[in-house]
């Protein structure tokens, strides 16, 4: 049978029986002989210019560190932040809005996205005008316009870090029944580990979601193909709450039950990732915007960040930049209330689920 056929049937069957023109299943010194090498990527604490491994063993990617931030700097900061912002008066959210529709522009992010969640960037902005001295909306754009270096503060309050476990049930529903299991028989054939991205991971809602139904419905059938998912944000807030992997029970709630009983410990009103689930993901903090992984993914996920929060032209470079690192036949996948901003011949939407689109041609490189 060939690689082909056999990932057409492995697709229907999800069970691994690999034929003779296919390679037998990897051991752990092939993995390593075909981990990629990449740069491009800071891993928090990690010296720039050394070389590591990023996820547990053998699930792998390796590469040269050009960026690091220290694990003590991805110490808790926002949540602090907006309490104290709710103790002095907001100023009038109408000033707010219409400053924030001057703002965002400067910074390629577009207003419509930041609509209906604008209360949260607000009570930041508020915190922030206070915090130097200002009177209101109008003197801190004065002081953005007279100081650059203060774009860099307001940067700062426009995270949005919403997410929940198995957000958009549907689509992890289709993520779980094609194509995982698609793109673990090619990495299976390939003799590698299976790679995934997820873009804007915010406290780590999604990467957790997709490592358990990995764990659960993927895994049994492929035990020798490991994934690697890399979980990247902005926001050093976001990662250390994902670092930590404990959740309140309103994150969970579009989480099937059988599902949270498999994966949680109960530990006070918490509740905490069990550490095999934990195993092959990889937290970084990386800015859309400027950077990307060095390496190719099966499957990258960027919901609710670029195609939300940003800008026409910037959507445009991000959807390029995002199908440049997908591996042959790879997935992306957006938010339901999502659009690309742009048709891309080389991304087809499955049917039936227009959200996660695959790779039919090589992009161009
Ligand atoms: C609304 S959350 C979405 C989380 C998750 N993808 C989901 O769908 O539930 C958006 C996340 O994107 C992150 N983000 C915003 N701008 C970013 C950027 N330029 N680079 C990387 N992450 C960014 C935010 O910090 C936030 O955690």
């Amino acid at each position: 049978m060939t690689c082909a056929r056999s990932l057409r049937w492995l697709f229907w069957r999800r069970c691994c029986r690999l034929g003779s023109s296919c390679p037998a299943r990897p051991k752990q010194a092939v993995i390593d002989w075909v981990k990629p090498v990449i740069t491009g990527i800071g891993i928090a604490g990690v010296p720039v210019g050394s070389t590591r491994t990023i996820g547990s063993a053998g699930t792998a990617i390796v590469g040269t560190i050009d960026i690091s931030s220290s694990p003590a700097a991805l110490r808790p900061t926002g949540r602090r932040v907006d309490k104290r912002a709710s103790s002095v008066p907001l100023l009038d959210n109408r000033d707010c809005t219409a400053f924030l529709q001057w703002a965002l522009a400067q910074r390629d992010f577009r207003w419509l996205g930041f609509r209906k969640v604008r209360r949260q960037v607000c009570k930041r902005l508020n915190r922030r005008i206070r915090e130097l001295g200002l009177e209101d909306f109008v003197a801190y754009r004065r002081r953005l316009e007279a100081d650059p270096a203060e774009w860099r503060a307001f940067d700062e309050c426009c995270p949005i870090t919403i997410s929940r476990f198995y957000r958009d049930r549907s689509v992890f529903e289709a993520l779980r029944r094609l194509a995982l299991p698609d793109i673990a028989a090619r990495a299976a054939c390939e003799r590698r580990a299976t790679r995934i991205w997820s873009v804007g991971c915010a406290s780590g809602e999604e990467p957790y979601t997709l490592k358990i139904i990995w764990d659960s419905d993927i895994a049994p059938s492929f035990p020798d193909t490991p994934v690697a998912i890399l979980a990247t944000d902005i926001d050093e807030t976001a990662l250390a709450r994902a670092h930590r992997g404990c959740f309140e029970p309103t994150s969970l709630r579009e989480l099937p039950s059988h599902l949270v009983a498999l994966a949680f410990d109960r530990v006070g009103a918490l509740y905490c990732i069990k550490p095999k689930h934990r195993e092959g993901i990889e937290f970084l903090k990386q800015d859309l915007r400027r950077e990307t992984p060095g390496v190719r993914f099966d499957l990258i996920l960027c919901r609710y960040v670029a195609f939300t929060y940003f800008a026409d032209a910037l959507q445009r470079r991000v959807l390029m930049s995002l199908t440049h690192r997908l591996a042959a036949h790879g997935y992306l996948v957006i938010g339901t209330h999502e659009r690309l901003p742009s048709v891309e011949p080389a991304l087809e939407p499955l049917p039936g689920t227009p959200q996660i689109f695959k790779l039919v041609m090589p992009a161009e490189h």
